[in-house]
């Protein structure tokens, strides 16, 4: 399929952010964005980028009554010679492809989406930010925009790519932070859509988030939602704990979002010759191992942060600190070694990033 590609002229163009330490994070967008149709027995067709402009929806399209749509995120990095790379972005569309399976949507031709990305990334390239931490958020979303009021899958689609310039995800950038743990409110059960990014996970996750913030901590700390013991993620990052040189992780059985970050992490921690164990980890043994001091370390790991250090856990009225409440020494060499691939500052061995510009 062709792309047709109508650029904006420059006199419609927005201004773009002159001081990138005020970029926040997913409020500005560019001046292009991807999209495309599907239509049953058509398949995909009209691809095109043009100016960003509002969408045109039915009332009655089924993305806004049962919630069939699904999204990715992902990001694009300037180094500091001006380069521009993509991070594992094939991995993003293969489990876009895995939502949309899972919420009966079509999916994607890989190759030809990473293409369509490659492609708005170097139209909107002026618009990456140039300092350090700070990046281009990408958002491929797909919706239900068939009109339709019955509980059914749409027979019609559309897919978008957005994408703006963003800071650090956390205004106070690289430092520990407090974790909530819920035993009322679940995120995902088993059969569900936990591994999927559907939009209706993140509804269901607004609550908990808005009370553990009004009392002061950063994120929700997931548990299982059977038995309200075993960790799943927190907020939405995946998450790590370090417990007698141990980095565990809880596996992915369903109910928690295969993270690109978490692979990686796995993976160079692997090629550090570190002890990984990717198996279920209750409250219990978190409390514990923090009451006797073999809690090292704890993490959270996305693409918005990378790995974000964990400084305490509030369970049922305590605070228990992790390593005093610093900066683990691991989450830190994590941290610095993802952010150095994504913006070509060393060796990529695994293949990861993907370079669109010298
Ligand atoms: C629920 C949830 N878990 C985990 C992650 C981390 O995934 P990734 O490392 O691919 O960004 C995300 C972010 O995308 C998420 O939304």
């Amino acid at each position: 399929m062709k792309i047709k590609v109508e650029r904006v002229s420059p006199d419609k163009m927005k201004p773009k952010p002159t001081d990138e330490s005020q970029l926040g994070f997913g409020k500005i967008f560019s001046d292009h964005f991807f999209h495309m149709k599907y239509v049953e027995k058509q398949g995909w067709h009209d691809a095109v980028i043009e100016g960003y402009h509002d969408l045109c929806l039915d009332p009655a399209a089924v993305c806004l009554h049962y919630g069939q749509l699904i999204f990715e995120g992902m990001k694009a990095y300037r180094g500091k010679n001006g380069s521009i790379y993509l991070f594992r972005p094939a991995d993003n569309f293969k489990r876009m492809n895995d939502s949309a399976e899972r919420l009966c949507m079509p999916t994607l031709d890989v190759d030809f989406t990473v293409d369509a990305l490659k492609r708005l990334v170097m139209i909107e390239k002026e618009w990456i930010p140039k300092s350090s931490g700070a990046s281009m958020y990408i958002r491929p979303t797909m919706i239900a925009t068939e009109a339709f009021l019955g509980v059914k899958p749409a027979a019609e689609y559309t897919f978008f790519i957005i994408v703006g310039p963003v800071g650090p995800y956390y205004p106070q950038g690289f430092s520990p932070t407090k974790i909530f743990v819920t035993e009322e409110y679940v995120r995902a059960a088993q059969g569900g859509i936990g591994y999927c990014k559907a939009a209706g996970n993140y509804a269901a996750s607004l609550l908990a988030s808005k009370k553990a913030g009004e009392m002061g901590f950063t994120q929700v700390l997931w548990l299982d939602g059977v038995e309200h013991r075993y960790v799943e993620e927190v907020g939405t990052s995946n998450i790590f704990f370090l417990i007698n040189d141990e980095l565990i992780t809880p596996p992915l059985a369903g109910t928690i979002l295969p993270g690109v970050t978490r692979d990686s992490v796995l993976q160079i921690a692997r090629k550090w010759g570190m002890k990984i164990s990717e198996r279920p980890i209750s409250i219990d043994e978190v409390i514990d191992s923090a009451k006797k001091g073999t809690l090292q370390e704890a993490f959270a790991s996305g693409t918005a942060a990378i790995v974000s250090p964990i400084g305490l856990f509030y369970y049922k009225g305590t605070e228990y600190s992790v390593n005093g409440g610093r900066i683990g020494q691991i989450t830190e060499k994590l941290y610095n070694e993802i952010l150095q691939i994504q913006y070509g500052e060393k060796d990529d061995p695994f293949g990861w990033r993907m370079k669109l510009s010298d």
